[in-house]
């Protein structure tokens, strides 16, 4: 039962158990197996509803549960978001076509233990502005998880992001973030990927959360759509994001959804 286990710091985040990771890593490697496994499938001429199919049926063939299947209504078990798509979009029948580029996010339910990743896929071949849009998410992500250790603030991972973005004259979306997972598909704390340094709770060994950025090539605003899941971004920019569930140890942190096969970043060429 979750709550017998471990201590809630005064912000009521979690501080897990060093035996709990365990399960992390692997509820964290069968989502990151989905995540490899699918990108055979990504191609022009293929909708994001059949590969929403083939991910229930991975997740199935893991012996998982779908997080997001009834999930405050949600019906798949994924979100496909495809070109100005931000987040949460809907899997369907629109057919991709050359040079799409899509986030796909799969949160897993092993053994009571959740595991939460989206990286990029590109249907084809990528434009240039694209291509660098991409790489640009990966590396912001990458940057935040090296400030995470415990001491630091949930701003120093905000400000370590929304520099590296910023610089390269793209933009950080503040209208969703990360969050505090475990047990929970969403607990606190919200992880902003912006900030200034030293501000927000300080880290503590054993705590789990994910980070994943979501970076726009125009302006930060978005909106959502009437079916109230799909965000896009209001000025119909490209947008990007990627996501690892990590978890604070004494030394720095671990990452729970690394991809098994290394193909976190590129998925495609
Ligand atoms: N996996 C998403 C996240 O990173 C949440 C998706 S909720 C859904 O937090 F219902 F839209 F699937
Ligand atoms: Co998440
Ligand atoms: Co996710």
């Amino acid at each position: 039962m979750y709550g017998t286990r471990g201590r809630l710091t005064k912000d009521g985040i979690r501080l897990h158990e060093p035996a709990d990771f365990a399960g992390m890593h692997r509820a964290g490697r069968v989502a990151a197996a989905i995540l490899d496994a699918i990108g055979v499938r990504v191609r022009p001429g293929v909708s994001t509803g059949e590969i929403d199919a083939e991910i229930e049926r991975l997740v199935a063939g893991h012996g998982a549960a779908s997080a997001t299947i009834g999930y405050r209504g949600y019906q798949h078990a994924s979100c496909i978001s495809v070109n100005h798509v931000v987040c949460h979009g809907i899997p369907g029948p629109k057919l991709l076509k050359d040079g799409d580029i899509l986030n796909i996010d799969v949160t897993v339910i092993v053994d009571g233990w959740f595991g939460d990743t989206s990286r990029m896929y590109v249907a084809g071949s990528p434009g240039r502005k694209a291509e660098r849009l991409i790489q640009v998410t990966h590396d912001a992500l990458m940057r935040g998880i090296e400030a995470v250790r415990p001491g630091a603030s949930f701003g120093d991972i905000g400000h370590a992001i929304q520099t590296h973005v910023e610089g390269q004259g793209m933009s950080v979306v503040r209208d969703f973030c990360g969050h505090g997972l475990g047990r929970v598909f969403h607990a606190p704390p919200n992880v902003l990927h912006y900030g200034r340094p030293g501000s927000g709770p300080v880290l503590e060994e054993g705590m789990f959360f994910t980070i994943e950025p979501m970076v726009n090539l125009g302006r930060p605003e978005t909106k959502v759509l009437a079916d109230e899941w799909t965000a896009v971004t209001r000025d119909k920019s490209l947008s990007a994001q990627f996501e690892h569930a990590v978890g604070v140890t004494a030394q720095g942190c671990e990452i729970f959804t690394l991809s098994p096969a290394g193909r976190f970043h590129p998925t495609w060429g």
